[in-house]
C-alpha cells in the first residue's frame, strides 16, 4: 500500500459492508458504521437504500449485487466464528490488519469482559480511531500500530503480552482482507507470530485468494485485481487450497474449515444475488490450536 496513507481497499470494503440493507430482509450483517468509512459514494448510497422502492432497484445492478453480496457473506462468515469462540468461552481477540472492520463496536454486548487488539498500518488506525470518535463510538479496544513489513512480526506476541494478553489462553485472530496484499515472507512471519499470540484453543481465522485467481483472474476477478494495483495495494499472495491443509500443519496448526464464498454465497444469498457475486477463488478458512 501507498506508505504513508491510510488504505484505500479498507475504505472501499467498509463502504460495502455498510450497505447489507440493501438486502432488505435477506440481509445478514450489519455494520452501522461502514458507509462512514467508505465516504461519499457509501453514504450516498447508503441513504438511498433507505427507500424501499430505491433500495429494490439498487440491489439489481450487478456490480452493486456483486459488491454487497460479497462482503455480506464474507463479513457474516467471519462474524460466526467470533461468536462461536465467545460462546467457547473464548476471551480474547485480536485483529489483525483490522482496517475499518468494526466488530469492536458490533458486538461490544458480546464482547463485555473480553480483550480486543487491533493492529494495524499507522495511517489507516489513525483514520479509522477519528471516524469513529466523529460517529460518537469508542469501542473497548488496545490499538497497536505496526507496519507488517518493517517491524518483525515476530516482536508481535511479547508486544500484546505487553499490553494484557495472556499468551497461554485461547485467542482469536481475525485476518480479513489482508493475505492477499502481503509478501510471501510476511505471511509466512505472520502465520508465525500469531501461533504465539494464544494457547490451546485458539483460532485463526482469514480469507484468501487461490493461487490459481492470482496468477490467471477472469472477469470480474481481472478488473478487481488491476484496480487494486493502480491504487497502490495489489494482490501479491495466493494460496493453492490442497496445499493449504499440510502447510498450516508445517507451521503448527489444524485447518478446520476452507469454504470458497462463491458455494456459502448460493447457501446464504437469494438466488439472484448469489449469482451475481464474483466469489469463486476466494476462500474463508479457520485454522485451530490443540
Ligand atoms: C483490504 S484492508 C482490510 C481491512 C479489514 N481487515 C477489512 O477486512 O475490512 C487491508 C488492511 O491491511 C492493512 N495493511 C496492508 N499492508 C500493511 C502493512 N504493510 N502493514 C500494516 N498493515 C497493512 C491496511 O492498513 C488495511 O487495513
Amino acid at each position: 500500500m501507498k506508505d504513508e496513507q491510510p488504505s484505500f481497499t479498507a475504505s472501499w470494503v467498509a463502504g460495502w459492508r455498510g450497505l447489507g440493507h440493501l438486502l432488505g430482509d435477506a440481509q445478514i450483517a450489519d455494520d452501522p458504521f461502514g458507509a462512514r468509512f467508505g465516504g461519499r459514494w457509501a453514504e450516498a448510497l447508503a441513504r438511498a437504500g433507505a427507500h424501499p422502492a430505491l433500495r429494490a432497484g439498487l440491489i439489481r445492478l450487478p456490480q452493486i449485487a456483486n459488491w454487497v453480496g460479497y462482503m455480506q457473506v464474507r463479513t457474516r462468515l467471519i462474524d460466526d466464528q467470533l461468536r462461536s469462540f465467545l460462546a467457547a468461552g473464548g476471551r480474547q481477540v485480536v485483529i489483525l490488519g483490522a482496517g475499518y472492520d468494526c466488530r469492536a463496536a458490533r458486538f461490544a454486548a458480546l464482547l463485555a469482559g473480553a480483550r480486543v487488539f487491533e493492529i494495524d498500518h499507522p495511517a489507516t488506525q489513525a483514520r479509522k480511531r477519528a471516524v469513529l470518535d466523529g460517529a460518537g463510538a469508542s469501542p473497548v479496544v488496545r490499538y497497536v500500530a505496526w507496519h507488517f513489513e518493517r517491524r518483525a512480526l515476530g516482536e508481535l506476541p511479547a508486544a500484546l503480552a505487553e499490553l494484557g494478553l495472556d499468551v497461554a489462553r485461547p485467542t482469536l485472530t481475525i485476518w480479513e482482507g489482508v493475505t492477499m496484499y502481503l509478501s510471501p515472507a510476511a505471511i509466512d512471519a505472520t502465520v508465525a507470530a500469531v501461533r504465539g499470540l494464544g494457547g490451546d484453543g485458539s483460532r485463526l481465522v482469514f480469507n484468501y485468494l487461490t493461487r490459481q485467481a492470482l496468477e490467471r483472474p477472469r472477469g470480474l476477478a481481472r478488473v478487481a485485481a488491476a484496480a487494486v494495483a493502480r491504487v497502490g495495494e495489489p494482490f501479491t499472495f495466493g494460496w493453492d487450497p490442497a496445499e493449504l491443509p499440510a502447510w498450516m500443519a508445517a507451521r503448527g496448526w489444524r485447518l478446520t474449515i476452507d469454504r470458497d464464498l462463491a458455494v456459502a454465497a448460493g447457501e446464504l444469498l437469494p438466488a439472484a444475488v448469489a449469482a451475481r457475486v464474483e466469489a469463486s477463488n476466494r476462500h474463508i478458512a479457520v485454522a485451530t490450536v490443540g
